[in-house]
């Protein structure tokens, strides 16, 4: 049996925690830079943070009526029927959640938009829905849409893995409205359109006045804040008195240290060169990031020595999902019994303790970069609002990341403690469960009172 000599090994290991700590003095620089970004991006001037006015403000909490909802942004599309009482109460009698297929994913516009209009189809039959009555349909649409009103925008750049042809420069509404032509559905009428960080935000105001802030931790990562509309010089022709939201699309965000890691998860994206906080924090990305790490680990001979499979299957790239980087990090056998499970059923078999005690330490390096960073943002945008941070901010916060993986939410409070210290009890994040179909819905039924 061969060992990797300890000191290499730790020497090794330390070199990666350095190259992944952020510290507290990493984030206040980062905090300066996204004031900067986000100054230049609601200027309209080259900036990595788009800063795209949402056309809605939150909502005032008396929305009521039932709606269609459509949440596209994430493996799943679901469908839900959402009834808002018009008191800051919402319910959600039905939903049906579809998993996109990959050639949808990554075929044509029409192909992906077909197959929404598709789901849309059974989930009314399904749900006994009576066509003969119109249904306001709020589509929640999670990637970069230069908005142009409240239910019209066009598709900036496709993230998170999609391509499908043909939707970038076109104006996604229209899209789905000529699939549901196509289908013959005639009872859709889509009144709201929106980014699901902006949905999360809504979904949360409606019952809570102290929320101002909507951030998805998830497949991708994103947030979007309200803004004084006199804030937003791009913006023109409306009252500079009153407030909108601001879908900031953060995951661009580029004043980064990024690691050779990191480049290579870039490169091997399907959008190089973008996302660069996105590819550092998200869901999306993470797994891979650990799995290049394991990958780097085992070529230089300093783990799985005792191993005649070696790497197992870990050498194809995104074979460690996310969600299993979460059941290590979240591992808490004596023996690391269910880590050892998990590598058996990647074809690494008899692992030592000690090398499955270091792939757990990888998953949390990894992790504690990213919820350090997402904390980053949250504080940057909550300070850029409140400098002397002297009210209550509560977030609504979504995403499987946030939600299952152990300790995220952990590590983003000790990030608030050390920015902020005694204060930081003003920042609330709340967990905003499914925020963002609900979300969509509320803005659907703010939008139809004011018409
Ligand atoms: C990606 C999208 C963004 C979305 C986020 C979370 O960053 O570009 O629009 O909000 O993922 O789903």
């Amino acid at each position: 049996m061969v060992s990797p000599s300890p000191t290499a090994r730790e020497e090794f290991v330390s070199s990666l925690e350095n190259l992944f700590t952020i510290s507290p003095d990493d984030i206040k620089a980062i905090v300066q830079d996204f004031h900067g970004e986000m100054r230049r991006g609601l200027s309209g001037h080259q900036s990595s943070l788009k800063m795209i006015p949402s056309f809605v403000d939150r909502p005032r909490g008396d929305e009521k009526g039932t709606f269609i909802a459509l949440d596209l942004g994430g493996t799943n599309f679901r469908v839900l029927a959402v009834v808002l009482d018009g008191k800051g109460n919402e319910s959600v009698p039905a939903v049906s959640t579809y998993a996109i297929p990959e050639k949808e994913m990554k075929g044509t516009g029409t192909e992906l938009f077909d197959f929404i209009a598709r789901c849309i189809d059974s989930f009314l039959t399904e749900n006994a829905i009576d066509r003969k009555n119109v249904y306001n349909l709020a589509f929640t649409f999670s990637f970069p849409v230069a908005q142009t009103g409240i239910a019209a925008g066009t598709l900036i750049v496709w993230t998170k893995g999609f391509t499908a042809t043909g939707v970038e420069g076109e104006d996604v509404v229209a899209l789905l409205n000529d699939a549901l032509r196509r289908r013959n559905i005639c009872c859709i009428n889509v009144t709201a359109l929106a980014n699901d960080t902006v949905g999360t935000l809504a979904a949360r105001s409606y019952g809570d006045p102290t929320c101002d802030m909507g951030v998805i931790l998830g497949t991708g990562t994103n947030g979007c804040y309200r803004e004084k509309i006199s804030n937003i010089p791009k913006l023109k022709g409306h009252d500079p008195d009153e407030y909108m939201i601001v879908n900031m699309e953060w995951g661009n965000f580029d004043k980064l240290r990024r690691t050779r890691y990191d480049k290579q998860v870039d490169e091997s994206s399907l959008n190089p060169g973008a996302m660069f906080l996105e590819k550092m924090v998200s869901g999306m990305y993470l797994g891979e990031l650990a799995r290049l790490i394991i990958m780097d680990l085992i070529e230089r001979g300093l783990l799985f020595l005792n191993e005649s499979t070696a790497a197992g299957n870990f050498g194809e790239k995104d074979s460690l999902k996310t969600q299993y980087m979460s059941l290590i990090a979240g591992d808490a056998t004596a023996d690391l019994g269910e880590t050892a499970t998990f590598l058996n059923n990647k074809g690494i078999t008899n692992t030592a303790l000690r090398d499955r005690i270091l792939l757990k330490r990888f998953c949390q390096i990894v992790s504690a970069r990213s919820a350090r960073l997402g904390a980053a943002a949250i504080s940057a945008v909550v300070t850029w609002m409140d400098p002397g941070l002297n009210e209550r901010h509560t977030v609504a916060v979504d995403g499987s990341l946030f939600e299952k993986y152990p300790g995220f939410e952990d590590e983003m409070k000790k990030v608030f403690k050390e920015l902020f210290g005694g204060s930081a009890g003003r920042i609330t994040l709340a967990h905003s469960k499914d925020g963002s179909g609900k979300g969509a819905a509320i803005i659907a039924a703010a939008a139809a009172s004011k018409k």
